[in-house]
């Protein structure tokens, strides 16, 4: 994917053609994991494909979406496709990072925070900083769903996956100097943060997966 944002205009023409067409249909099923109502964080919006799935998915009535990305260029283009939804104000766009977030954005500020092919470009420190973020900006009841390339767990699709993988995975390398990883047990790492209802779906062979859970809505305070 990284090599796909080094060209931001060309972002939506490469995943098209990676998906084999299918992309659109797999950001309306993220999107229709987040609840109808309410106000929405989609991290790492990139050029808004999911961000333009929460948009038209849904009541979209009572639903204000705000999408951030660290990357000028991906936004700029997020911005030209979604320019209606900005002017009708029901879409904020911002470039904020996601080391940025708790200083844009109070805690418990989102009834659901989307987070799509993103995970897979952070290191393991990263990632488990922003999931502790993700929760902590989602108000008690909140939903998050990720969405992203996941290490299959049976070993013969482990390794069919990475028999696939290599290759673009090399390229990437060479134009990037930097490289993306499928993340793993992200239905764990939910858990352990006191999620609850996490459930997984697979798709493409099990390397993808959309993982949601719910921040409990309340906590049992303890006694003095
Ligand atoms: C593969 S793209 C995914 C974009 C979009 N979510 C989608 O599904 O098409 C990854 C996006 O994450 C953004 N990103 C990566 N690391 C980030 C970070 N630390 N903070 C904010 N955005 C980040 C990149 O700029 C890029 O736009």
């Amino acid at each position: 994917m990284k090599l796909l944002e080094t060209q931001a205009s060309r972002y939506d023409l490469g995943m098209r053609m990676l998906s084999i067409g299918r992309i659109q249909r797999l950001y309306a099923e993220v999107a229709a994991h987040v609840p109808e109502q309410g106000d929405i964080l989609d991290v790492g919006c990139g050029t808004g494909g999911v961000t333009a799935a929460l948009l038209t998915e849904g009541l979209t009535e009572g639903r204000q979406v705000t999408g951030v990305d660290r990357s000028p260029q991906m936004l700029a283009v997020a911005e030209t496709k979604l320019a209606e939804p900005v002017a009708a104000g029901r879409l904020r766009l911002r470039q904020v990072p996601i080391t940025g977030l708790e200083r844009e954005f109070p805690a418990e500020s989102f009834d659901a925070v989307v987070c799509c092919l993103v995970l897979s470009e952070l290191s393991a420190t990263e990632e488990s900083y922003a999931l502790d973020v993700f929760c902590r900006l989602l108000r008690p009841g909140g939903t998050l769903v990720l969405a992203d390339e996941v290490t299959p767990d049976s070993p013969v699709r482990r390794w069919l996956y990475r028999v696939g993988r290599w290759p673009m995975a090399a390229l990437t390398y060479v134009v990037t100097q930097t490289g993306t990883h499928a993340t793993r047990e992200l239905d764990r790492k939910l858990t352990d943060r006191g999620l609850e209802t996490v459930r997984v779906a697979h798709r493409q062979g099990q390397s993808f997966q959309i993982v949601t859970g719910r921040k409990p809505a309340w906590r049992l305070q303890p006694q003095p």
